[in-house]
C-alpha cells in the first residue's frame, strides 16, 4: 500500500515562492532575467515563481536526464536544448531539487558555453545531506532531509507531479 506523508503544505510552499520572487525582483531590478526551467520537475515552481517577479523576464526550458542505478553515476545528458539566444543575458536556472549536485553542475557548465553575462541558481528544495559535488546555489526554498519527496512538480515514476503540496511516498507492506 502507498501512503503520502505531508512534508510541506500548499500554504508553506506558496509563502516561500512569494518570498523568493520578492528577493529575485530586488536583485534583478533594472535588469532582464532569463528564467531557464529544468524540466520536468521545476515546471510548477517556475509557473508560480515567475508571477512573483517584477523584473523583466523571459522564459526558456531545458531538459536533462541522468543515468543512475542505486548510486548516482553523475552521467548527465541534455535532452532538450535552449531555444533563446542567451549570449550576454542574465540566466536564472530554476531547479526542483538538488540532490547529489551532478545535474546542476553539468547544467551550469553547459549553460556557460552559451556565453551569458551571469548565471545564478534558484532551487525549491535542497537535499544537502546527499551532495557529492560542490555546487553554489543562490536561492533556496527549503532544505529537505534524505527522503524521497513527490508533488508540486516532483515525480515518482512520472506520478504525483500535480499535487499542490510536497510529501514523502511511503510504501507499506506488499
Ligand atoms: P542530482 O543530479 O542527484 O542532484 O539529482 C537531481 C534530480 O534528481 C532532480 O532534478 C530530480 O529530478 C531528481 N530527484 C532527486 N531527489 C528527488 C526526490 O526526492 N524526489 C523526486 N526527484 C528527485
Ligand atoms: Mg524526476
Amino acid at each position: 500500500m502507498e501512503k503520502i506523508e505531508r512534508v510541506l503544505t500548499k500554504e508553506e510552499i506558496q509563502q516561500k515562492v512569494a518570498e523568493l520572487g520578492a528577493l529575485i525582483s530586488t536583485d534583478y531590478r533594472d535588469k532582464e532575467v532569463v528564467l531557464v526551467c529544468n524540466l520536468k520537475g521545476a515546471f510548477i515552481f517556475l509557473a508560480d515563481l515567475c508571477r512573483h517577479i517584477t523584473a523583466r523576464v523571459s522564459i526558456d526550458f531545458i531538459a536533462t536526464t541522468s543515468y543512475k542505478g542505486t548510486k548516482s553515476t553523475g552521467a548527465v545528458r541534455i535532452i532538450k536544448d535552449l531555444k533563446l539566444d542567451v549570449k550576454g543575458k542574465h540566466i536564472l536556472l530554476i531547479e526542483d531539487i538538488v540532490d547529489t549536485g551532478y545535474t546542476l553542475d553539468y547544467t551550469m557548465k553547459y549553460l556557460a558555453l552559451h556565453g551569458p553575462e551571469s548565471i545564478r541558481v534558484c532551487t525549491l528544495l535542497d537535499k544537502r545531506c546527499k551532495r557529492e559535488i560542490d555546487v553554489d546555489i543562490d536561492y533556496i526554498g527549503f532544505e529537505v532531509r534524505d527522503r524521497f519527496v513527490i508533488g508540486y512538480g516532483l515525480d515518482y515514476d512520472e506520478r504525483f507531479r500535480e499535487l499542490d503540496y510536497i510529501g514523502e511516498l511511503i510504501q507499506e507492506g506488499n
